[in-house]
C-alpha cells in the first residue's frame, strides 16, 4: 500500500499536496507519511499476536532518527535499537524510558557503556569477548548487574550488497559461532553481568527467507546446547534485515516474513525479539526535489536536481536503484531519458543514470522509497547545509526538521588567532 498517489495530476503525501510543500518548506526536503510508517508497524505487530509467543519489537533508529518518527514509534509501544551514545541520547529525547532501548554495535566506547548502564537500558549486546570484560569492569566500578546478550555471527550469507551483508565469517560483527558457548559461559561466569539472550543481524536488505531461516536454525542449536549446559536463556533476537521493494524486488511481507519465522520457532519456550529498520520506514518517504537544469551534453542529457549525494548517499554507496517520478503530470512535456544528477563535484554524485522523464527546468521530482538510510546517512559534504523533513499526517503537514543554514554549519569552526591550542611537550 503506497501513501505517495496522483489526484488530479499531482503527486500526494497522503492528502497533502507535494508541491504546497516544497512552495512552504522549500526543496530538497523529506517527506514521510505518518500513516505508512504506523501501518508498517502495525503489521509486524499483528502477525507477532497472531502467536501465543511472547516477543518484542525494537526499531532499528539508524535507519531513520527524526525525534518525531521516534515518537510516532514510541506511541505504538515500540522498543529502540541503538548504536551510539548519541542514538540512546535521541531515543530518550523522544520521551522514551531507557528500558525500552536495546545496545548493539562493534565499537561500544567505556562512556557509552557507562552512559548505558547508568541509564537502565533494557539489554546491551555484546560483540566480543574483550567487549564482554569491558562491560563487566565498568559495571563492577558502579556497583551494578548489567542485563546482556550475546551477539552470534553464524556465518551465513545474506545475498545482498556486500556493504550491508553483515552475517558471514569475514565480517566484523558478532561473536564467530564457534566461540559462541564458550563466550556465554565466560559470560555468566561474570559477576556483573546477566546474560539474557543471544541476538543476530545477517544484514539489510534482504528478500528472500532463506538467510534468515539459516541463522534462526543456527541460533536455535545454540539455545539448545546453552539449555544443555545448564545455561538458560530468556530471548532470541533475530536483529533485522527483511528488504523492501525498491525496484522489482519481492521481497516476504513483514505478515509472511514473522509468520514463516514463528511457524519454526513457536515450539520452543523462549521469547523472541526483532529489529526492524527498512521495513517501517523505506517506502514511507521520498526525497522530494527540484530541477536546476536541463543539461545537453554530446552523449547524455542531465536532469540537475537540487539534492545531491550529500542528502541520499544510496545510490552513490551502493548503487542502488530508486525511483524517480515527477511530481506534476505534464501530458504535453515529452519524455527522454536523462541521467539525475545533484550539484556536488563528483561523478558518483547520481540518482539515476539512465532513467525516462516527462521533465523540464524548476519541475519537482520525487525520489521514492527514501524513508530508510535517506537523511540518517546525508551529510554536510560541499558546505551544503542538511535538508529540511516533514511528517505529513492525513491534510496535515509538520516540519519536523529545519533546514540547516550555513552559519550553523560553520559554528564550531575557529580561525586560528580563536582557536585553542596547545605547545607540544616534546
Ligand atoms: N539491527 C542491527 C544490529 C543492525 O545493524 C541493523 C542495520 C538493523 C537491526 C536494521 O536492519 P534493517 O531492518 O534496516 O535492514 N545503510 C544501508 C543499510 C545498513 C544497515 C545496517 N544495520 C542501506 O542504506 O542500505
Amino acid at each position: 500500500m503506497t501513501y505517495f498517489t496522483y489526484k488530479n495530476q499531482q503527486l500526494h503525501a497522503e492528502d497533502f499536496a507535494l508541491q504546497q510543500i516544497a512552495a512552504e518548506f522549500g526543496t530538497p526536503c523529506y517527506v514521510y507519511s505518518k500513516t505508512a510508517i504506523e501501518q508498517n508497524w502495525q503489521e509486524y505487530v499483528q502477525a507477532l499476536n497472531q502467536y501465543p509467543v511472547a516477543h518484542k519489537l525494537f526499531y532499528a533508529v539508524k535507519a531513520n532518527s527524526n525525534l518525531a518518527i521516534l515518537q510516532v514509534l514510541a506511541s505504538l509501544g515500540a522498543g529502540f535499537d541503538a548504536v551510539s551514545g548519541g542514538e540512546i541520547q535521541r531515543i530518550l529525547a523522544a520521551g522514551v524510558s531507557p528500558e525500552k532501548i536495546v545496545f548493539s554495535g562493534v565499537g561500544k566506547s567505556v562512556a557509552e557503556i557507562s552512559l548505558a548502564i547508568d541509564l537502565g537500558i533494557y539489554s546491551i549486546n555484546v560483540e566480543s569477548a574483550a567487549e564482554l570484560i569491558r562491560i563487566n569492569t565498568i559495571a563492577q566500578q558502579k556497583n551494578q548487574r548489567v542485563n546482556i546478550a550475546i551477539r552470534v555471527n553464524p556465518d551465513v550469507s545474506a545475498n545482498s550488497h556486500p556493504y550491508i551483508s553483515t552475517g558471514s565469517k569475514q565480517n566484523k560483527f558478532g561473536i564467530a559461532y564457534s566461540e559462541a558457548i564458550d563466550i556465554c559461559q565466560q559470560a555468566v561466569s561474570l559477576p556483573n553481568l546477566n546474560l539474557k539472550g543471544i541476538t543476530c543481524h545477517i544484514g539489510s536488505q534482504i528478500v528472500t527467507m532463506q538467510p534468515f531461516m539459516q541463522a534462526l536454525e543456527q541460533l536455535s542449536n545454540l539455545v539448545d546446547k546453552l539449555t544443555t549446559l545448564g545455561i538458560k536463556l530468556e530471548y532470541l533476537d533475530i536483529g533485522g534485515g527483511l528488504g523492501v521493494r525498491y525496484k522489482d524486488e519481492n521481497p516476504p511481507s513483514p505478515q509472511e516474513y514473522i509468520q514463516t519465522i514463528l511457524d519454526k520457532i513457536a515450539n520452543k519456550d523462549i521469547e523472541i525479539h526483532f529489529e526492524p529498520g527498512r521495513s517501517i520506514v523505506a517506502n514511507a518517504g521520498i526525497l522530494l526535489t527540484k530541477v536546476e537544469y536541463i543539461k545537453t551534453s554530446e552523449n547524455s542529457k542531465f536532469c540537475i536536481v537540487d539534492a545531491a549525494m550529500n542528502d541520499l548517499i544510496r545510490p552513490a554507496l551502493y548503487q542502488s536503484y530508486h525511483e524517480i517520478v515527477a511530481v506534476s503530470n505534464q501530458p504535453t512535456v515529452t519524455t527522454d531519458q536523462y541521467a539525475i544528477v545533484g550539484p556536488v563535484c563528483e561523478s558518483g554524485d547520481f540518482f539515476a543514470q539512465a532513467r525516462e522523464l516527462a521533465v523540464q527546468a524548476d519541475d519537482l521530482l520525487a525520489i521514492k522509497s527514501a524513508g530508510a538510510y535517506g537523511f540518517s546517512m546525508s551529510s554536510n559534504y560541499n558546505t551544503r547545509p542538511r535538508c529540511a523533513e516533514v511528517l505529513v499526517d492525513k491534510d496535515k503537514a509538520y516540519l519536523i526538521r529545519e533546514r540547516e543554514t550555513v552559519e550553523q554549519l560553520l559554528q564550531n569552526e575557529k580561525l586560528l588567532n580563536a582557536a585553542r591550542f596547545i605547545p607540544s611537550r616534546l
